[in-house]
């Protein structure tokens, strides 16, 4: 008789997280590299978070995706982090092996990097990068984002002091700075990332028009239906593209199976169903 394996069982933790779009994403990547395997959502609250967590892979659950609001919590909980993992000290992906190691790495920056790249065809090196934004968004995509060898990397923060300590934590990395949204000046730079979570609240941090030009980029982290109020604002300033996150959710998501299965899922067909269905 043939016996068919159990499917192997993967999933994402988060609070709240009914409707992420991460089992539609990866039950995508398993189907079409022939993987057999499930990939569930589980919602577990912080209080929960550890010993939740440790039950699932108890119970025989081989990774998970981390997201909010538990990334730091994920960072203290495993045995191992990559290393770019232990630079954000935050965790979205965590791998469970066989001797009972439980490994801790960072999909996001990397995400980010190849939709940018892959995807938008940007060309990163030499350019001039603004990010908005001081918290733990900002802390998981810095690392693989200065790699990229910008000219300039400004990071500007409605609490200034947040963004000039995060400057410092990376400075290692590159030309970087922090500031208030107020000290930003033209030229325009070439591309500008939002990674505060102002447009989750419906608002948008007032910036000086001088910053955007005719040929920069406006990347929103964020995703969802329609504009955010950052893609909305970077319209109305005629910038190059105005683009929400969608593709770094289907990277980030690649890069974790990866990790996991070895092998790099193709994103385009992903990427076609989500903008088919948006
Ligand atoms: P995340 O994990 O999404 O980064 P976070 O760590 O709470 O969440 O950080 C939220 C970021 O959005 C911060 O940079 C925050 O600015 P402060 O450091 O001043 O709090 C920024 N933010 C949130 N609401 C904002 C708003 N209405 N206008 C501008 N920035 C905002």
């Amino acid at each position: 008789m043939n016996e068919r394996q159990d499917p192997d069982q993967y999933g994402v933790v988060g609070h709240p997280v009914a409707h992420s779009w991460s089992p539609f994403i990866h039950g995508m990547f398993a189907k079409a590299s022939a993987q057999n395997l499930v990939y569930r959502i589980f919602d577990i609250s912080p209080d929960n978070f550890r010993r939740d967590t440790l039950k699932l892979f108890a119970s025989g659950v081989r990774g998970l995706n981390v997201t909010l609001p538990h990334k730091q919590a994920a960072a203290e909980l495993v045995n191992e982090l990559t290393p770019r993992a232990a630079r954000a000290q935050a965790v979205n992906t965590i791998a469970f092996f066989e001797d009972t190691t439980l490994l801790g790495d960072n999909t996001d920056g990397a995400g980010l990097t190849s939709d940018l790249e892959r995807n938008l065809k940007m060309e990163l090196g030499d350019k001039r990068l603004l990010i908005l934004g001081a918290g733990g968004a900002v802390r998981g995509v810095l690392g693989p984002l200065l790699e990229r060898e910008f000219r300039e990397v400004t990071i500007a923060n409605r609490t200034p002091r947040k963004a000039q300590a995060l400057a410092d934590e990376f400075a290692d990395m590159g030309t970087i700075a922090g500031c208030g949204f107020s000290e930003l000046r033209g030229p325009p730079y070439d591309l500008i990332v939002n990674a505060t979570s102002a447009g989750l609240q419906g608002e948008m941090p007032l910036l000086p028009a001088g910053i955007v030009g005719a040929a920069t980029v406006c990347y929103d982290m964020s995703y969802g239906r329609g504009e955010t109020p950052f893609t909305r604002w970077a319209k109305s300033l005629h910038a190059a593209r105005a683009t929400k996150g969608w593709g770094m959710l289907v990277e980030q998501a690649a890069e974790s199976f990866l990790l996991w299965r070895g092998i790099r899922p193709n994103t385009q067909p992903v990427l076609e169903a989500l903008a088919k269905h948006f």
